[in-house]
């Protein structure tokens, strides 16, 4: 006698979608704490065998019609897709709530309507007064955009299975859920079936699939990481609710670069680019000399940036001395106090040091070191930097000068906007020429200190 089968259930981690047999408090693969919750696991398929139906094809065979995308013209936006978005291409847009995701894509789906391709707006958490009401805010017409309120995965699929749109939008992934689970939405399975399913429709009827998806620190609901694999694209829209420019980053792409990022600021008509980053994050007129500030220059992806780097350096009143990075990792700033006390004899072990990043920007590239530096040694020594210099590099653990990407698009990026030196790497210097600014070249952290600070 077949007893009623049971559901096997299991524990899957709501960051990164790893699946445990058994409860614990942290992740075996992500180490996030207290992120696992019991779902059930899915019923495998039954394998449709369909014999035929594969076609062969060499590379020389496969019809090139597809690979012309589209653009919306938004510069920003498009570069971080890789130039454009393909027929078939899906892309993954995760970031804060309230950050301005459904801003974004609305924008977008507009400069498609305009370029005439239909768009589908699927939306799950708005109504569509709300939807209109945020279009007429934002002066989007969109003659070309289909708006439908649907959560359900299958009525979803069976609107896509019987219509012809270029571009489909789900805002959010997290809403969608499918009848045949009973767990609730936004659980990895829901969250995972859903995508998969999606991104099948997209690859077989050629229409370029935008997800949003929440990021999500703790709770029940699946974040965007646990999708990261199955799509085309990964980017996030990020930046600091409080402050109004927000940051477009690829961070998986397979038909463009990661390094990318895309600038804009949030006005009440909605995100425009920022055209123009390095002035819109030097805080505009030039300043006087001052300690502890260093403005910096980074290429993120192929676009110059130049930030202004703060630093203060006060005696520690008692116990461990304080280090407070925003804008850079902690850990690095860690690593680089330890090279100026090492190399340059700093006593920094005496010291609370605060770091950051002007505008709040989060910055990763190496090439920021050397005006970290600077600047921390320059808030010691109660000795200002030239606010017309420019200081970049990346340095090394015995203190070496490294060279950096692109420094040839920084140079001439200083040059354009009226900085008269600038501090660089020696191994970057030759061949490069540029009669507007002068290019001090240093070997070693301490050199360059003597240099700019001497
Ligand atoms: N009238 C307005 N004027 C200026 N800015 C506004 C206005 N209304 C909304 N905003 C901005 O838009 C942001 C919300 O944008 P949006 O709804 O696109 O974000 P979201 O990421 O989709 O949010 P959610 O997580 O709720 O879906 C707000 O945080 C605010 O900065
Ligand atoms: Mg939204
Ligand atoms: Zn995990």
């Amino acid at each position: 006698m077949a007893s009623p089968k049971k559901q096997r259930t299991a524990f899957f981690c709501t960051q990164c979608g790893a699946e445990h047999a058994r409860w614990q408090g942290q992740c075996r693969e992500c180490s996030v704490w207290n992120s696992l919750i019991e779902e059930r696991v899915p019923d495998k398929k039954k394998a449709k065998s369909r014999p035929g139906e594969i076609r062969k094809q060499t590379i020389a065979e496969i019809s090139s019609e597809k690979l012309s995308g589209f653009q919306t013209g938004i510069a920003e936006f498009d570069r971080v897709l890789g130039g454009q978005l393909l027929p078939g291409m899906t892309v993954l847009i995760g970031g804060d709530p309230g950050i301005g995701k459904s801003t974004l894509v609305l924008q977008a789906a507009e400069a498609y309507s305009r370029q005439g391709l239909d768009v589908l707006y699927i939306t799950g958490e708005e109504s569509l007064p709300q939807i209109k009401m945020r279009s007429k805010r934002l002066a989007v017409e969109g003659s070309r955009v289909t708006v439908i309120n649907c959560t359900d995965l299958e009525e979803i699929t069976s609107v896509l299975a019987d219509s012809a749109f270029a571009v489909v939008i789900v805002d959010s992934i997290q809403t969608v859920s499918s009848g045949q689970f009973d767990s609730p939405p936004g659980t990895v399975g829901q969250v995972r079936e859903a995508t998969n399913q999606l991104v099948t429709l997209a690859k077989a009827q050629g229409f370029a699939l935008i997800l949003i998806g929440h990021v999500t620190k703790e709770g029940m609901v699946a974040g965007p990481k646990v999708l990261e694999h199955i799509v085309d694209t990964v980017v996030y829209f990020e930046g600091d609710s409080s402050r109004l420019y927000r940051v477009l980053r690829a961070v998986k792409n397979r038909f463009g670069s990661v390094a990318e990022i895309g600038l804009f600021e949030m006005k009440s008509s909605g995100l425009e680019e920022v055209v123009n980053p390095s002035a819109f994050f030097l805080s505009g007129e030039p300043h006087t000399p001052r300690t502890g500030a260093v403005v910096a220059g980074v290429c993120e992806g192929h676009r110059p940036l130049l930030v202004e780097v703060q630093a203060l350096v006060t005696p520690a009143t008692y116990g461990n001395p304080q280090r407070v990075a925003g804008g850079i990792d902690n850990k690095k700033l860690a690593l680089l106090l330890a090279v100026l006390e090492k190399r340059s004899g700093y006593p920094m072990a005496t010291h609370d040091v605060f770091v950051s990043v002007a505008g709040g920007l989060r910055l990763t590239e190496p090439g920021l070191d050397l005006a970290i530096l600077t600047a921390i040694a320059s808030s010691l020594t109660n000795k200002p930097v030239a606010s017309d210099m420019l200081v970049v590099g990346e340095v090394g653990l015995s203190g070496e000068v490294r060279a950096v990407a692109n420094i040839d698009k920084l140079v001439s990026e200083a040059a354009k906007l009226g900085f008269k030196a600038m501090v660089l790497p020696e191994s970057n210097r030759p061949n490069l020429t540029n009669d507007q600014i002068e290019l001090i070249s240093v070997r070693d952290l301490q050199s360059a200190l003597d240099r700019i600070i001497g």
